[in-house]
C-alpha cells in the first residue's frame, strides 16, 4: 500500500478494517489429505474441477461469448464480475446477513438481476460446485479469473469456505433509474460510504457494457432483430483506466453517462455526485494506481460474506499429490499417483530431473520401512498447464505420473517423493511436512476399468469395487454426488448398496462387488465404503471414472527396494 498516494488510500477501500462485512482469510498449514483445500486449489490455480473440465478456459484471454443468435457477444470476465457484485450488494451491514453467498442463483428472475450475462454466468458456474466447492466460492473466484484474464491485478490471496444460501436473500441491487441517495443507501448496506461506492462502480464499469436485448431503454436495439448491440463502457475490452480518462476528457461513450434518456445515466449521476473528486483521484493515480485500487475494492467485494462464515487462505501448493489410488489395470494390481510440481516460467525446465517415489510396505514383516524402502521413477510427464492466474504468478504446472505394480500382501503404506533436478543443487524431499503421505486406501478400491456404462444415454453404470480378502463385509456401498441440475436445486447425493459380483472371480487379493448406479458421470464424485463386523473403511471424493476397456493405460515402471 505504501506506493499508493495518501489521497488514493483515503478514497479507496484500502482502509479495509473500516469495511464491516469484510472477512480476512485465515492462513492454515496445509497437510495432505485435505480434500476441500485440494478442490479449491485445483479450481483456482488449474482452473478445473476434479475430472479436468475447465472453468477458467471460458474466460482466459478476456474472451467474449460466441454471439449465438439473440444473445450477443458479452465479455465473459465482465459478466462474472457483475455477477459477483450482484451477489455481494445484498449484504446487510445492519444484521450481518447476505453478501457473497450464492443467493443470486435463487434471485435471477428479479428485474434488478436482469440480463443474459447473468443467466450465462450461472450456467458457467453451476457445474463446478460440488461437495467441497460452494457456488459462493466460485462466484468469488469468477472475479479473480475475470481480472486476471483481462489485464487487471490478481486479487490473491484467495479465501475459500463460503457457505451457500439455500434460498433468495433480500432485494437491493441498484438500478439505473434510481437517485444518488438510493445508490448511497444500497452501498451502505454493503458497508461502503459514498466515495467507496463511486470507486467500486468505476472499477466495475472498467469491463464490459450494456446489451440492447436486456436494456433497450439504455441501448436502443438494432433494426435487425437478430442482432444484439453491446455498447462498452469504454473503448477497450481490457481492464484499464479508460473508463476514467474517457469520462474526464469528454470522449466517453459509456451509455450510463452519455444517453438521450437522462433517466438511465446512473454513472453520470454517481460520478458527478462528489463534484468529480473521486474520478480525478483515479486519474492522478494512473493506470497502475487504478488497477491496484480496484484490486483492493474487489477484494472487499468478494470477501463480504454473512456473519459467522470464515475463510481459509488457499495458496498454490509447490508440490501436490494428486489422486493416489490402488486399482487393477490389465490384470495387475497397481498403485497410481501423480505429483504436480510448479515451474517458474523464467527458469529452464529441468529436463534431467529424476523424481523418486518412495514408500513403505503397509503390512508384512517389513512394514513401515522396517528394513525395506520401495522406490520407483515416474512413468510419464504431462504437458505444462497454465491458466490466467498462474500466468500472473509466473508459474506453470508439470505433473509426473507414477504407476507401479504392487502385491496386496505388502501393499502401500506411507509414501513420499525426492526430486533431484541433477543441476548440482541438493534434491528436495516432499514428505507432507515431515509426516509423509499416509495412504489408507486398499481395504476398498474403485475399479474404473471393470466398471461399465450400460445404456446409450450414458446414465446407467455398473460400478465395481474391490474389497480386500479376507475382510468379511456386512455392507459395501457407493455414494454418488452429482452436479446440480439447475440454479435452485442442490447437488444430488445418493447411496447404492453393492453386492458380491459372481461374474468376476476374485483376483489379486480382492473380491468384487458391483451395483447399478444411475447418474450423469460428468463432474460426478463418489465415496466408497465397506463395513465389517468390527470396522468401517471409507474412501472419499474419488473421480467417478468409468473406463471399461478404453485404451490409455500408462505401463507401470520397475519397483526397486533398498
Ligand atoms: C449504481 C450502481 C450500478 C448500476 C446502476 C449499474 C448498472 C449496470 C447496468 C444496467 C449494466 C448493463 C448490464 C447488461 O447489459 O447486461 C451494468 C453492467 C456492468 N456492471 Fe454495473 N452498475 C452499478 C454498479 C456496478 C458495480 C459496483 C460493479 C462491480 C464492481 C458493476 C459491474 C458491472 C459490470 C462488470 C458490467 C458489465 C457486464 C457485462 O458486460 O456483461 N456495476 N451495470
Ligand atoms: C469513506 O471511507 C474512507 C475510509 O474510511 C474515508 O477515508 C473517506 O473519507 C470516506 N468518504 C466519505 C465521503 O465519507
Ligand atoms: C504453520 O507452521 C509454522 C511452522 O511450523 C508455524 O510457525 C506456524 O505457526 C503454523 N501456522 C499455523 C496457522 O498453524
Ligand atoms: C427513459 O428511461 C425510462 C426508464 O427506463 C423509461 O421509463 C422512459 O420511458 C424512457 N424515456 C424515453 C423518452 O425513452
Ligand atoms: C521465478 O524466478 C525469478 C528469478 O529467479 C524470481 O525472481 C521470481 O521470484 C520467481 N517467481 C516465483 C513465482 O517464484
Amino acid at each position: 500500500m505504501a506506493r499508493l498516494s495518501p489521497l488514493l488510500c483515503t478514497l479507496l477501500l484500502v482502509t479495509i478494517a473500516s469495511v464491516l462485512g469484510f472477512t480476512v482469510p485465515t492462513k492454515i498449514n496445509y497437510t495432505w489429505p485435505n480434500p476441500q483445500y485440494d478442490a479449491l486449489e485445483k479450481l483456482l490455480y488449474e482452473g478445473t474441477r476434479l475430472d479436468g473440465l475447465s472453468l477458467s478456459d471460458s474466460v482466459s484471454g478476456c474472451k467474449s461469448r460466441d454471439g449465438q443468435e439473440g444473445r450477443g457477444t458479452g465479455n465473459v470476465a465482465a459478466e462474472w464480475v457483475r455477477f459477483a457484485f450482484h451477489d455481494a450488494i445484498t449484504h446487510n451491514i445492519d444484521d450481518g446477513t447476505g453478501g457473497i453467498d450464492g443467493s443470486l442463483f435463487h434471485e435471477l428472475d428479479r428485474d434488478e438481476n436482469r440480463g443474459q450475462g447473468m443467466k450465462d454466468t450461472s450456467a458457467d458456474f453451476l457445474k463446478f460446485a460440488g461437495r467441497f466447492v460452494s457456488r459462493a466460492d466460485i462466484v468469488a473466484m469468477g472475479a479473480i479469473f475475470g481480472m486476471s484474464s483481462c489485464g487487471g491485478q490478481n486479487i490473491l490471496p484467495y479465501g475459500g469456505g463460503r457457505v451457500d444460501a439455500q434460498k433468495a436473500g433480500r432485494c437491493g441491487v441498484p438500478v439505473v433509474e434510481q437517485s444518488v441517495d438510493q445508490f448511497t443507501e444500497a452501498f451502505r448496506h454493503l458497508g461502503l460510504n459514498s466515495s467507496q461506492a463511486i470507486a467500486l462502480t468505476v472499477c466495475g464499469h472498467a469491463l464490459g457494457g450494456v446489451r440492447s436485448v436486456d436494456f433497450p431503454n439504455i441501448v436502443p436495439p438494432s433494426s435487425d432483430p437478430h442482432q444484439v448491440i453491446y455498447r462498452n463502457f469504454d473503448t477497450t475490452p481490457q481492464f484499464d483506466s479508460r473508463v476514467v480518462t474517457e469520462y474526464l476528457d469528454g470522449t466517453t461513450q459509456n451509455p450510463l453517462v452519455v444517453n438521450a434518456n437522462q433517466t438511465v445515466t446512473s454513472d453520470k449521476r454517481l460520478f458527478e455526485s462528489d463534484g468529480g473528486a473521486a474520478m480525478r483521484v483515479f486519474q492522478n493515480a494512473g493506470d497502475r494506481g487504478f488497477k491496484i485500487a480496484c484490486r483492493e475494492a474487489y477484494r472487499v467485494m468478494i470477501n463480504t460474506i454473512p456473519a459467522g462464515v470464515s475463510l481459509h487462505q488457499i495458496d498454490i501448493l509447490p508440490a501436490k499429490v494428486i489422486e493416489p489410488q490402488i486399482t487393477i489395470e490389465n490384470g495387475e494390481l497397481i498403485f497410481k499417483v501423480d505429483l504436480r510440481l510448479t515451474q517458474n516460467l523464467t527458469q529452464p525446465v529441468p529436463l534431467d530431473r529424476t523424481i523418486t517415489l518412495k514408500w513403505c510396505d503397509k503390512r508384512g514383516s517389513q512394514s513401515d520401512c522396517n528394513g525395506r524402502v520401495n522406490t520407483a521413477q515416474f512413468a510419464a510427464r504431462s504437458q505444462p498447464t497454465q491458466t490466467p492466474v498462474t500466468d500472473q504468478l509466473g508459474l506453470s504446472f508439470y505433473s509426473y505420473a507414477f504407476r507401479v505394480a504392487i502385491d496386496i500382501q505388502t501393499s502401500v503404506g506411507k509414501f513420499w517423493f525426492v526430486v533431484d533436478n541433477n543441476d548440482g543443487n541438493s534434491p528436495t524431499t516432499y514428505n507432507n511436512g515431515g509426516a509423509n503421505y499416509d495412504f489408507q486406501q486398499d481395504s476398498i478400491i474403485f475399479l474404473p476399468r471393470m466398471s461399465q456404462t450400460k445404456n446409450a444415454g450414458k446414465t446407467l453404470h455398473k460400478m465395481v469395487v474391490g474389497v480386500r480378502i479376507p475382510l468379511v463385509s456386512t455392507r459395501v456401498y457407493m455414494k454418488t454426488y452429482e452436479v446440480a441440475k439447475s440454479n435452485t436445486e442442490q447437488p444430488q447425493e445418493k447411496s447404492t448398496t453393492l453386492s458380491l459380483d459372481g461374474t468376476i472371480p476374485p483376483q489379486k487379493g480382492y473380491a468384487f462387488f458391483s451395483g447399478d448406479v444411475s447418474a450423469n458421470l460428468l463432474g460426478l464424485t463418489i465415496d466408497i465404503g465397506v463395513d465389517t463386523l468390527d470396522q468401517s473403511y471409507k474412501e472419499e471424493y474419488l473421480n467417478a471414472r468409468v473406463l471399461g476397456c478404453q485404451a490409455g493405460i500408462i505401463a507401470p515402471t520397475t519397483v526397486s527396494t533398498a
